[in-house]
């Protein structure tokens, strides 16, 4: 383990092709990179590294809600929290898998489930977030999301792919419901939707960086899209105020309407595999 920005414990995996870094905060990874290639995460340069704040950017960890919630922290705890690592290998085909788990006392509900994370580095990023309901009786509902921070290269020639005729929720304009219209989302103003019913895997095409980048996804229903343009950006104390140019959050969860309800006993897979290739 090495001590990372803040002091924070951090964990980082060099590949022949790639490397990356994770955090034991939240279990966060803040850096994914092919060799060759820009960073495929963006981060802050303003993010916070504190025992108990989010970091900003990479790919928090949101669990077990998302959003804002009254008197609990936005976006849930796992991403709050120090994880544990609990196993690390490197397999035959040349990736590196690491393994964190939650402790579960971190819950103040009390409810009983078990939060596992393991993350795989090779030439793409594989992430899996598991969770299992370790009760004997009761039901346990939950959202989750894999809230990714794209780096790209300018906001403004960078597009969004996939998510034509999906409904979601614009929260700009106060949850409104809507249908997206278009098959290629062009970002230039405040974005904030939660895309319900969709496994679509989503592209995103950086013709700045000439990169295309392909968000694939398993055991998730929502996409959320997200990118807080020029007057959040400047509410926000651990972001630049010029950043929202250079990021977009493409985010695989289940949320809102496709909240996951596990029965005793039962476990839910979210699984991410993100790829890049030249445009
Ligand atoms: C997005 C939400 O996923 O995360 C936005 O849809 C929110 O509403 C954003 O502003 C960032 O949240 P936070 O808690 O990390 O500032």
């Amino acid at each position: 383990m090495l001590t990372g920005q803040g002091g924070l414990p951090m964990a980082r995996v060099e590949t022949p092709v790639s490397t990356g870094e994770i955090y034991l905060q939240g279990a966060h990874v803040t850096h994914f990179q092919s060799k060759g290639e820009a960073p495929l995460l963006f981060l802050s340069r303003e993010s916070k590294f504190t025992a108990g704040a989010a970091i900003r950017g990479g790919v928090p960890v949101i669990f077990p809600w998302f959003g804002a919630k009254d008197g609990a922290p936005a976006h849930g705890f796992a991403r709050i929290n120090a994880w544990d690592l609990v196993g690390a290998e490197m397999v035959p085909t040349g990736e590196t898998i690491l393994r964190f788990k939650l402790p579960g006392t971190v819950d103040p509900s009390g409810a009983e489930w078990m939060l596992e994370y393991i993350v795989s580095v090779g030439e793409t990023l594989g992430l899996e977030l598991v969770a299992t309901n370790s009760s004997g009786q009761k039901d346990f509902t939950f959202e989750n999301c894999l809230h990714t921070y794209f780096l790209v290269g300018d906001i403004n020639s960078t597009s969004v792919i996939g998510l034509k005729g999906v409904k979601y929720r614009d929260k700009v304009e106060n949850f409104a419901e809507k249908t997206e219209a278009n098959p290629t989302i062009r970002i230039s103003g405040e974005v904030d939707r939660v895309y319900t019913d969709t496994t679509a895997t989503v592209e995103m095409r950086d013709d700045k960086l000439r990169r295309r980048i392909l968000v694939e996804k398993a055991g998730s229903a929502s996409t959320v899209v997200w990118n807080p343009w020029i007057a959040k950006s400047k509410q926000m104390s651990d972001f630049g105020d010029e950043e929202y140019l250079q990021m977009v959050c493409v985010e695989s969860g289940n949320v809102g309407k496709n909240w996951i309800t596990l029965k005793p006993g039962e476990s839910s897979r979210l699984k991410v595999k993100l790829a890049s290739a030249r445009l």
